[in-house]
């Protein structure tokens, strides 16, 4: 079987109706994303932190996967898929598809702050101070945030070598280390960036920029390459 490697982003998910980053200015209640999803941000104002992911939570126990999503998931009947994604929604996953990393962690879980071991999923949306892990230790949420590592990030490289066919959806390609994921890619092998604003990146061949919304191009070009087999 062919190897399918999709890197996607914010925009994937946004005909589910949860909004990107960046289209909106990056602005929560008048901060900068990067002043709500770091350390510092934690550090300063935990109860603000945990409100900005109590939302997104709550927002995604309502919300569905799109036709993007579920186009990806058939392309399983016929390829070995790969997802990386930078999205902590569990959109791909509700939509069928079965090998997903998460580099940006997931909303639906929430960590120990004294270890990062002990991880724990949410089956409600509220996640509050004074909840704790098993060692009496507030949790946080389960996402990476700026200035933090990347865990997955050596797994995404050693897979993104393997490609066959390499996709990239919905992201605005800015954010780093996962926006490098690309220069990995096998140079010869064929590429999609699928995103209203996709743009050709510099370097990089064979690569087919379709300036257009995840839902309405998925569909269409999964056909295709479940045709061509
Ligand atoms: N289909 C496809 N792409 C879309 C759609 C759509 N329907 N709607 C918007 N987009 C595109 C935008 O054109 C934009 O390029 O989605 C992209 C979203 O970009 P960002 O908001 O920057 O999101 P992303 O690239 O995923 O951000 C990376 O930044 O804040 C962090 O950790 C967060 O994982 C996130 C990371």
């Amino acid at each position: 079987m062919k190897r399918i490697v999709i890197l996607s982003g914010a925009g994937m998910s946004a005909e589910s109706g949860i909004s990107t980053f960046r289209d909106s200015n990056g602005l929560w209640q008048n901060h900068r994303i990067e002043e709500v999803a770091s350390p510092e941000a934690w550090q300063k104002n935990p109860a603000m932190v945990l409100e900005f992911y109590n939302q997104r939570r709550k927002q995604l126990f309502e919300v569905e996967p799109n036709e993007g999503h579920k186009a990806l998931a058939k392309l399983e009947s016929a390829y070995h898929v790969q997802i990386i994604t930078q999205n902590v929604d569990d959109l791909h996953e509700r939509a069928g598809s079965t090998q997903v990393i998460h580099l940006h962690g997931e909303l639906k879980k929430a960590r120990s702050t004294v270890d990062p071991n002990l991880i724990y999923t949410l089956n409600h949306w509220e996640l509050k101070l004074g909840d704790t892990c098993e060692k009496g230790s507030q949790l946080r949420p389960h996402i990476v945030w700026f200035g933090e590592a990347v865990p997955f990030m050596d797994k995404a490289v050693s897979i993104a070598k393997t490609a066959d066919i390499f996709m990239v959806v919905g992201t605005s390609m800015v954010v780093y280390p996962a926006a490098g994921l690309i220069h990995y890619v096998p140079r010869n092998i064929p590429k999609y960036y699928i995103d209203p604003k996709a743009f050709h990146v510099h370097g990089i061949e064979n690569m087919q920029v379709i300036q257009q919304k995840a839902g309405n191009a998925l569909p269409k070009l999964v056909n295709d390459l479940l045709k061509d087999l």
